[in-house]
């Protein structure tokens, strides 16, 4: 079950991304333990490689805020299709929990995995430790 506060707030900041050159606008939104929600929509730049997409802009949105506890993220598309996150977020993601909730919200169905079904053997914190 998705929280439907959640979906919310990910499609009013979907509305929010900057979005020229792609015209794909996406929005995310992460709720904490406490249920703290935290949004971020994609930032395009002309320099293409620049993009932030709309999963780590509300993840450090988040951090910024003094929270890293999350449990779940909506991520919300344009699409009858869910948008699924790329390779980037999900790792970026892994690192504050690797149990994170991801639910994908198409116009024609939802879709929820764990971030661990998404980013198989993934390298983590726990590599690092004793390095
Ligand atoms: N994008 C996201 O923000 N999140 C996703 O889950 C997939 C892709 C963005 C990046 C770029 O601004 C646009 O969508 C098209 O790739």
């Amino acid at each position: 079950m998705v929280d439907n506060k959640l979906i919310e707030a990910a499609v009013e900041v979907q509305k929010r991304a900057y979005v020229p050159y792609s015209n794909y606008p996406v929005g995310a939104a992460l709720i904490t333990a406490e249920g703290d929600i935290f949004a971020g929509c994609n930032v395009e730049n002309s320099s293409y490689g620049l993009t932030i997409c709309a999963e780590r802009n509300a993840c450090v949105q988040a951090v910024a805020a003094g929270q890293d506890q999350f449990t779940a993220i909506a991520v919300v598309g344009d699409q009858d299709n869910p948008t699924p996150p790329c390779g980037a977020c999900r790792q970026f993601l892994y690192e504050f929990n690797p149990d994170l909730k991801v639910h994908l919200i198409g116009r024609e169905e939802i879709i929820s995995y764990s971030l661990g079904e998404l980013l198989p053997e993934a390298f983590g914190p726990e590599n690092l430790q004793g390095v």
